[in-house]
Parts: structure tokens; C-alpha cells; sequence
């Protein structure tokens, strides 16, 4: 099978969760410290060895576009201003070997619909699926090259995956299956956002796959499903009757960034690891939490 090269962005939801932040942004233009989540999921697919970029956009498409092209009034500017830090910062969003390709999603019908809008460019190719609000922290390795490592060895599709607690089971695409080593599952069965009592188990699918393109052929004829929406996961309960899936629990943090709440962990964490401004945002967050449990005054005792 051929090598993994190419990778989806869906970037056509309404991201209601975040208005009104998102009325006239993508979510996935939100900043974490200093970088929109577009650009960490990017920067994950290069590591992977992705070459070829599909972002799949709606209606407010061009702060995305914009982002990943060169910004030359910019570039000049800081030139002028010797600005070479930036500029190097700047210049190095994506590498210059990384083509970006846009395709629109004229109607948000659904995370399936969008990727099925990126057929004519993804071809007859395995691929990667990124939904930059899961934003996955990672100690030794990125989440989509370990990924891109078990399919070289397996060369079948792959969905990332986590455990999460039995009471979130209907947030997610949920798995069922059998282990064939800890955390990697044969996958015999998928569902969209279950409830508890009908959940196959509490091993959840979070935005990463590997898909063989025969996904391509299923989705043009998955009906609307969940929420009314064309489901990824529809399509891959279809698959998974014809060719081997895996479900593999990466090693790595999650943040939903879709949330308020993930978001906000998201950002104490990478500022927490920011070189610039980590140590002294550590202090920052001892101070306040010095401040916060003084004023919780002790309840006198009875005597
Ligand atoms: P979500 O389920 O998070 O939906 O989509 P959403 O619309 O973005 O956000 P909320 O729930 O309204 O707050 C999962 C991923 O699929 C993309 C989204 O951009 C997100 O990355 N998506 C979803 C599309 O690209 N098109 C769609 O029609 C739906």
C-alpha cells in the first residue's frame, strides 16, 4: 500500500460551543499561547511525513488561507524593522517542500461530508484525518506519527483513540472490538455518540485516523445519521465490514479545544512548556493559588 502523504483538515464546522468567538473565525484559528490550533495540527502531519495539506473550509475560510500563505507586506515590515526573530518565525510555519490545497464544503452536512469533499484530491491513496480541535500533547513521539508507524506495519485503517470516562461515551464515536495487544484493538463494531447503557465500551474515537480510500466509495452513500449529519463513523462501521480496522489508544495528552474547558486546560498546559513565557506563568499560577486558598477561612470549631 502506498505511504501515507496526504492529510485532511476539516475546517467547515459552525463551532457553535464557541460563539461568539467563532462568528467570524474558524475554532480552528483559535490561538493556544502563540499558535492558532490549525498550525499544531499541521505541524503534526509534517512530522508524520505529510507533504500534501487538505483543508477542508467553509464559510469563513480565509483567515486559514491567509495563514498558511506568505504574508509579504508583513515580511517587509519586519525586515525593515530588523525584526529577525519574527521574520524567522514567520518563515517557518510550513516547510517549503508542504503544499496546501483548499477545497469548500459549501454546506457543514457533517465531519463525513467534509471529507468526502476532499476525494478528488486525496485520489486512490491511504490518508490522514486531523481535526485540529483535538489538540494531543506528547512527550517522546506526535500523536499521527505513531499513528503512521503502526500502518506502515499494518497497512490497514487506523483511528485514534482514548478511554474516557463511561458518563462522556455519548460525546464520541465509541469502539468495540478485540484487544490484540494493550491498547490496540481490532475494531468489530463503531457507533456515534451512544448512550451509557448501549455503549460498546468506554474507548472513544478523538480526532485522528488513518483511512484506505475506500472510505471515499462508502461515504457517497452514508445517509444522514447523528445530529442529522453524514458521520464519519457511519461510514466506518461500513468499512470495517470489508477490510481490517484497528483502534489504537495514542500516547499523549488531549485537550478538546472544541470545549471552554479543554480549551482552557489546553492553554495552561502548553504555557505552562513554553519556553518564553513558562517559568514565570508558573509563578504566576503559584501566586494565584496562594491567593485563592487564603481566602478560604477555616470553619470554627464547636468548642
Ligand atoms: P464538531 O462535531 O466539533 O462540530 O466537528 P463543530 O460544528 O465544529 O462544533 P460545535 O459542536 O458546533 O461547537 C468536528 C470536526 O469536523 C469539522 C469541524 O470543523 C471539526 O473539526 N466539520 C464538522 C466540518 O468540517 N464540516 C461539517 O459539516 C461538520
Amino acid at each position: 500500500m502506498k505511504a501515507i502523504k496526504k492529510a485532511v483538515f476539516p475546517v467547515a464546522g459552525m463551532g457553535t460551543r464557541f460563539l461568539p468567538a467563532t462568528k467570524a473565525n474558524p475554532k480552528e484559528m483559535l490561538p493556544v499561547v502563540d499558535k492558532p490550533l490549525i498550525q499544531y495540527a499541521a505541524e503534526e502531519a509534517v512530522a508524520a511525513g505529510i507533504d500534501t495539506l487538505i483543508f477542508v473550509t467553509g464559510r469563513n475560510k480565509r483567515s486559514i488561507e491567509d495563514h498558511f500563505d506568505t504574508a509579504y507586506e508583513l515580511e517587509r515590515e519586519l525586515e525593515a524593522k530588523q525584526k529577525v526573530k519574527m521574520l524567522s518565525v514567520l518563515r517557518s510555519i510550513l516547510p517549503s517542500h508542504v503544499n496546501c490545497v483548499f477545497i469548500r464544503q459549501s454546506q457543514a452536512l457533517g465531519l463525513g461530508h467534509a471529507v468526502l469533499c476532499a476525494r478528488p484530491v486525496v485520489n486512490d491513496e491511504p490518508f490522514a484525518v486531523i481535526l485540529a480541535d483535538d489538540l494531543i500533547n506528547f512527550t517522546s513521539k506526535p500523536c499521527l506519527s505513531q499513528m503512521v508507524d503502526l500502518f506502515n506495519f499494518q497497512h490497514c485503517s487506523i483511528l485514534g483513540t482514548e478511554p474516557v470516562p463511561m458518563e462522556d461515551v455519548s460525546s464520541y464515536g465509541v469502539v468495540d472490538g478485540i484487544e490484540v495487544k494493550p491498547g490496540l484493538m481490532e475494531v468489530s463494531g463503531i457507533v456515534e455518540k451512544p448512550s451509557v447503557d448501549k455503549a460498546p465500551s468506554n474507548v472513544a474515537v478523538v480526532g485522528r485516523y488513518i483511512l484506505t480510500p475506500r472510505i471515499f466509495d462508502l461515504l457517497e452513500k452514508t445517509q444522514r445519521g447523528a445530529g442529522n449529519e453524514i458521520q464519519l463513523t457511519d461510514a466506518i462501521a461500513e468499512l470495517l465490514r470489508e477490510q481490517r480496522v484497528l483502534s489504537y489508544n495514542f500516547e499523549g495528552r488531549r485537550f478538546d479545544c472544541g470545549s471552554k474547558l479543554g480549551y482552557l486546560k489546553a492553554q495552561v498546559e502548553f504555557a505552562l512548556d513554553h519556553e518564553e513565557v513558562g517559568a514565570e506563568f508558573k509563578a504566576f499560577l503559584k501566586e494565584l493559588h496562594a491567593q485563592h486558598t487564603e481566602k478560604v477561612v477555616p470553619l470554627k470549631s464547636a468548642n
